[in-house]
């Protein structure tokens, strides 16, 4: 299938690392352009130079996605570099397991930050000029935890499953200007290279839940939860990613579709 990305210009937030960097990738092989905003600067400016290499139009611009300012420069610099902006992939993610009675609130305003206002930020800048040109892809990255509410992701799992609901609306409020929002929902996700994981990755060696994928006895339990016994890897989700972001998906929007071995259903 031709999914005609060739010339259409993508902002992909969390591209940096894992998921973001495999659907960056993924853009690229299409031959769209692709600006990276991410507030991981170091491995950004890694992912960049090598698809810079391998003859790619590719750019980062560093930010944080919880912050609207810098998400209103992320728009003007954009637009200035691109002219206008074809597809948004709001990927950027963060969260640290461990349980709603324990958890400290200053993870849960991080949460909430990136995984909630990071794609109404986004959405809200990015989605004004979509609606002038009558065109535009928004794909929200979700997460099972959003459709099922999972063990140990209480506030994040809440924040997924407001952008479940934000992304329906939106696919009611903007279908009229052609701007279609889908949301596609991983499971558990493992990079393939541990190096693909961003410094402030869930999956980071450093990072409190990276024992789930240190400790294979932990993993083979969790792994079992999945009918497809096995958990996905960032390759798993492009596909769809691809799809929803071309014009084969012209006819779909407000869908919530989990890329996850069958966990929800
Ligand atoms: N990996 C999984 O098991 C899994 C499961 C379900 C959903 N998801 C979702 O998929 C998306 C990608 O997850 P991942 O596993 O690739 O995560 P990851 O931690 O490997 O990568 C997330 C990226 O987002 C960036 N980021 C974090 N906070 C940011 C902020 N405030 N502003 C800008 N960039 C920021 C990080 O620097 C990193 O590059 C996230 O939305 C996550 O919630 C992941």
């Amino acid at each position: 299938m031709n999914l005609g990305l060739q010339g259409k210009t993508a902002v992909v937030t969390g591209g940096a690392s894992s998921i973001g960097k495999a659907i960056v990738e993924g853009l690229c092989a299409e031959g769209a352009a692709v600006v990276i905003a991410d507030f991981d600067d170091e491995q950004a400016e890694r992912v960049v130079a090598q698809l810079r290499t391998a003859g790619h139009t590719v750019s980062f611009i560093s930010t944080d996605v919880g912050d609207r300012a810098q998400v209103e420069r992320l728009v003007e610099q954009t637009l200035t570099e691109h002219d206008h902006i074809d597809i948004l992939i709001n990927g950027a993610g963060w969260t640290v397991n461990g349980l709603f009675l324990d958890k400290p609130v200053e993870d849960w305003e991080r949460e909430v930050a990136v995984n909630l206002w990071g794609p109404i930020n986004c959405t809200r800048a990015f989605a004004p000029s979509m609606a002038r040109r009558s065109y535009g892809k928004i794909i929200n990255i979700g997460s099972d935890a959003g459709r099922v509410g999972e063990y140990q992701e209480a506030v994040y799992g809440a924040c997924k499953g407001g952008v479940i609901a934000l992304s329906k609306a939106l696919a009611r409020e903007l279908g009229r200007y052609e701007v279609t929002v889908n949301v596609v929902c991983p499971g558990l996700t493992l990079p393939e290279k541990p190096e693909d994981a961003g410094s402030m990755s869930l999956w980071h060696a450093d990072s409190p839940q990276s024992h789930i994928f240190r400790d294979e006895e932990t993993l083979a339990k969790v792994v079992r939860r999945y009918p497809l016994r096995r958990h996905g890897v960032p390759a798993d989700i492009v596909p769809l990613v691809l799809l929803l972001a071309s014009d084969q998906s012209s006819y779909i929007t407000g869908q919530v579709i989990s890329v996850s071995g069958g966990y929800a259903m």
